[in-house]
């Protein structure tokens, strides 16, 4: 995609903690994900727009984040990090990549099982157990964690 550049961030920048908070509204729980993950981000004439973190754990790596700045969604950023984050995964030998969401994010089940991913399992009821604020996402209670799978 003209204009976007996908790369991994360096231990010595800021993570871009505002995109973060857009898939995952606990700051506490982002951090105790970050210092074990691998941070990609696209970028934009300089700026970052995007982020997606990925956590090895063992033959297997968890996608924790994806998220695309609200102005720039829609255009194919999201699908350009994914497909980065399923690249470098092949690359490492990893066998299986895993990502959980909510039964209200609709632009990621969709992102997600276009670009390959299956549904796995569903855990009801956990974001009414997880969070202790209720969340709404496009006009839907957010309440049942979806874990989908990648075989690579
Ligand atoms: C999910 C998210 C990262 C997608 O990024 P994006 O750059 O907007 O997505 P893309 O433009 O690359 O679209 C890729 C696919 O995602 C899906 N998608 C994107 N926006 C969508 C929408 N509004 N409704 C339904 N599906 C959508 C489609 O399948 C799309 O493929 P298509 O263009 O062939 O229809 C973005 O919507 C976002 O940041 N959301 C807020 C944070 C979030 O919910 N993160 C996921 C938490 S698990």
């Amino acid at each position: 995609m003209a204009g976007i550049r996908i790369r991994a961030l360096s231990p010595t920048e800021q993570p871009p903690m505002h995109l973060l908070l857009l898939a995952d509204p606990s700051e506490e729980l982002v951090l105790s994900y970050l210092h074990k993950s691998r941070i990609f981000v696209a970028e934009k004439a300089g700026t970052i727009v995007g982020v997606l973190v990925l956590q090895p754990q063992g033959q297997q790596a968890e996608i924790m984040n994806i998220a695309v700045a609200e102005q720039q969604q829609g255009q194919g950023i999201g699908r350009l990090l994914l497909k980065h984050a399923i690249m470098q995964a092949s690359k490492q030998k990893i066998k299986q990549l895993v990502v959980c969401t909510g039964n209200s994010s609709l632009p990621a089940l969709s992102l997600y099982q276009g670009c390959g991913f299956s549904v796995v399992s569903i855990d009801e009821g956990y974001f009414l157990r997880a969070y202790p604020e209720p969340i709404f996402e496009n006009g839907l209670p957010c309440t049942d964690r979806i874990k989908l799978r990648l075989e690579l």
